[in-house]
């Protein structure tokens, strides 16, 4: 496994594997690595001859009051992970050559970004948008891999790739849950043993609006009050953000459940902001 820290030099690099022939799969991460990154690796190395896994924390998509100071960072265990899951390039750029001084160029995807999420962290999607068209234009994948537990950002960062006109494939691999149904994060890791039990709360939630729509009952707001007590009885000192049905790709509110439709949320719980959703 090679390891890049030159942003000039991964270009080049990118460059010589396309004249060999030789297809590339890019899975950005910001670090601190877990199961599901792993299963994005290895849904990336199906697709792809050569997968590239850039690691980098990126201050811009951090709010002034968010944690991109206390996030996280393990680069010798990351690295561990990233060749056991099948990584062969780790791409390890700074912060002084992505962002140089004088920098002021920003990538906004205008609508999908201001929802959800973004409501509540407003200048969230402009940083990935921003560091995710660098990371491409930088590596040169064909195939890029993003999970489904950012479904937000995973929607925002196709329509940029649809939109900016790159000529890559864009693949959304599904959540990877813990044994008790907690969405895997980097963030998991701020809890302690009581705190991880109740932050299942929000799969809690969203099983039991699965389970309701199985059963016939579609309409909305009957499914938030119930996802609300189930929250409630699980954490009581959690503090729901939003609980939001929308259309997938559109993200437009929907009155009623389809096939359609996806439930997210965004539960604050002892100062972490957890996130997760479900299709039904
Ligand atoms: O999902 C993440 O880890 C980040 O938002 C991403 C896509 C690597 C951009 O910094």
């Amino acid at each position: 496994m090679q390891t890049i820290r030159s942003i000039t030099k991964m270009p080049k690099v990118s460059r010589q594997l396309a004249a060999r022939g030789k297809t590339i799969a890019l899975v950005p991460t910001m670090g601190y690595l877990h199961e599901g990154h792993a299963a994005l690796i290895k849904r990336a190395k199906k697709s792809a001859d050569v997968v590239i896994v850039s690691i980098f924390v990126n201050p811009k998509q951090f709010g002034p009051k968010e944690d991109y100071k206390k996030y996280p960072r393990d680069e010798k265990k990351d690295m561990a992970r990233i060749k056991k899951a099948g990584g062969d390039i780790v791409f390890i750029p700074k912060a002084i050559d992505i962002y140089p001084d004088n920098f002021q160029t920003y990538v906004t995807v205008e609508k999908l970004s201001k929802t959800l999420e973004g409501k509540s962290r407003p200048q969230h999607f402009r940083g990935v948008t921003t560091v995710v068209a660098k990371l491409f234009n930088i590596t040169r994948p064909d195939v890029a891999v993003f999970g489904a537990k950012d479904f937000q950002q995973a929607i925002v960062l196709k329509q940029m790739t649809k939109d900016l006109g790159y000529p890559i494939k864009f693949v959304i691999a599904p959540t990877v849950r813990e044994k008790d149904g907690l969405a895997m994060s980097s963030r998991n890791r701020y809890f302690t043993a009581e705190q991880r039990h109740q932050a299942c709360c929000l799969y809690y939630a969203l099983g039991t609006a699965r389970e309701m729509v199985k059963s016939g009952i579609k309409d909305v707001r009957a499914l938030k009050s119930e996802m609300r007590a189930v929250i409630k009885a699980t954490s009581p000192k959690a503090k729901i953000d939003y609980i939001a049905f929308t259309e997938f790709d559109s993200l437009k509110p929907v009155s009623k459940a389809s096939k359609s439709t996806i439930c997210s949320l965004a539960v604050r719980l002892h100062n972490v902001r957890l996130i997760d959703n479900m299709r039904f």
